[in-house]
């Protein structure tokens, strides 16, 4: 029985199921990007997950690096981006002691972050791994979206699980329990994880965006276009203005 996030049981499924949402969003992500050319803008994904936006970076000319606390999707990730620079790792210590042109983090993978001060040592972090002007790219699930959300059942050719959710909209807590089973080698397998994931206010982004010195715009995750007061993903693409002091 796996439960740590993002074990190898539910990283396979994760991958299967969801591992694209960085594809639909890339046309957005792409037209806020520098263009890679002769120099070879460097990316840094993080939560990268099972490699889909390396992928694609890497496929258009970028230099990419991905850091995830989880191995199994790091595994993933190996797979789908064998150019990249894979790092395992916890994006509250990020320290690679380099710079990149840009850094992503994606598919709410920031509502993993779940107080503003440990959203406020993200960005400090982020920060630090770009240069002066560089592109900061990353989506969250507003509390719209988490109140949408349903309990569910997946079943497909080697198993079965069940997503059980909660949403409690005073604390913007999520809790998402995931309960499975996978054939394996010829024996079934049973996995069980539980995610914590917090819808942060417009205030609490704005301010730790603003605090790193960082300028920003909004999107709508689902039209690519205006965020409207019922939007379920609002992604941020925030630029560096100047190094601050730490
Ligand atoms: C919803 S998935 C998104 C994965 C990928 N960005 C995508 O678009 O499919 C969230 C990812 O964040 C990773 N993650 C969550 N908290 C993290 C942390 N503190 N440090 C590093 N990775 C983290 C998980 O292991 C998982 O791979």
């Amino acid at each position: 029985m796996t439960t740590s996030m993002y074990g190898e049981e539910f990283a396979a499924i994760y991958n299967r199921r969801w591992g694209l949402w960085s594809r639909m969003m890339w046309p957005l992500i792409a037209a806020h990007v520098p263009a890679a050319g002769l120099r070879r803008p460097q990316w840094l994904d993080l939560c990268c997950g099972g490699g889909t936006l390396l992928r694609l970076a890497a496929e258009h000319g970028y230099e990419v690096t991905g850091v995830d606390q989880s191995p199994f999707q790091l595994a993933h990730a190996r797979l789908a981006a064998p150019a990249a620079q894979l790092v395992e790792g916890d994006i509250l210590r990020l320290n690679l002691g380099r710079e990149f042109d840009v850094v992503t983090c994606v598919f709410d993978s920031l509502n993993y972050v779940l107080t503003a001060r440990a959203l406020n040592a993200v960005l400090r972090r982020v920060r630090r791994h770009l240069r002066a002007g560089g592109t900061f790219i990353f989506d969250l699930k507003t509390s719209a979206g988490f109140s949408g959300e349903t309990s569910s059942v997946y079943e497909y050719g080697e198993g079965r699980v069940q997503f059980d959710c909660a949403y409690d909209a005073r604390k913007k807590l999520y809790q998402l329990q995931v309960r499975g089973t996978v054939q394996r080698d010829g024996t079934s397998c049973s996995f069980e994880e539980r995610h914590l994931q917090r819808a942060h206010s417009e205030r609490v982004i704005a301010g730790a965006l603003a605090r790193n010195g960082f300028q920003f715009r909004t999107f709508d995750a689902e039209t690519q276009g205006p965020v409207h007061a019922d939007a379920r993903r609002v992604v941020y693409v925030a630029r560096l203005g100047r190094h601050p002091q730490a």
